[in-house]
């Protein structure tokens, strides 16, 4: 598996999103761009934080579970602590929630919007141990970028 160069992939998201305005159809297009250019992923979204929950968002795979409450399976987990989970077994992970089945490995990052929590990221594979230290520095400076691009915006969607 070649993995992809962040640092491009980060230019190019940035050039198609820049021009626009609309955090839906930015939101709707990063997820869409990423999820082309990671090989072996089964799914891959956005859930959006609403009061004490997190709500399912832009996404592409098989339909998914809507609603997560805070600190449940790995999403809310990354959203309770604010920090990244790199999880090389789900089913090792104590109240992982299972989407599809097919999902082995997965990686949650915390979204910050002027600091705040305002949802995550979650990219699933099919395979065990699928992402690295690698993957994870380079998706959390692409996440870093793109929630840069709502400087000055009062609503992330
Ligand atoms: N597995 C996630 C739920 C979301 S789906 O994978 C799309 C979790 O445990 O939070």
């Amino acid at each position: 598996m070649t993995d992809p160069d962040y640092r491009l992939l980060t230019s190019q998201m940035l050039a198609v999103l820049s021009d626009e305005s609309d955090n839906l159809a930015n939101a709707s297009m990063f997820v869409a761009l990423l999820y082309a250019a990671l090989e072996d992923v089964n799914w891959l979204g956005i859930y959006v934080l609403r009061g004490n929950e997190l709500v399912l968002g832009p996404f592409q795979g098989k339909p998914a579970c809507v609603r997560i409450p805070l600190g449940q399976g790995v999403c809310g987990r990354a959203a309770a602590t604010l920090e990244t989970q790199r999880v090389p077994d789900v089913h090792a992970f104590p109240g992982h929630i299972v989407c599809d089945e097919a999902s082995r490995s997965e990686l949650v990052v915390p979204l910050l919007f002027d600091r705040e929590l305002v949802g995550v990221l979650d990219i699933d594979s099919p395979s065990l141990n699928r992402f690295s230290a690698v993957d994870q520095a380079g998706i959390e400076s692409l996440v870093a970028a793109y929630c840069d691009l709502h400087a000055g915006k009062t609503q992330f969607i």
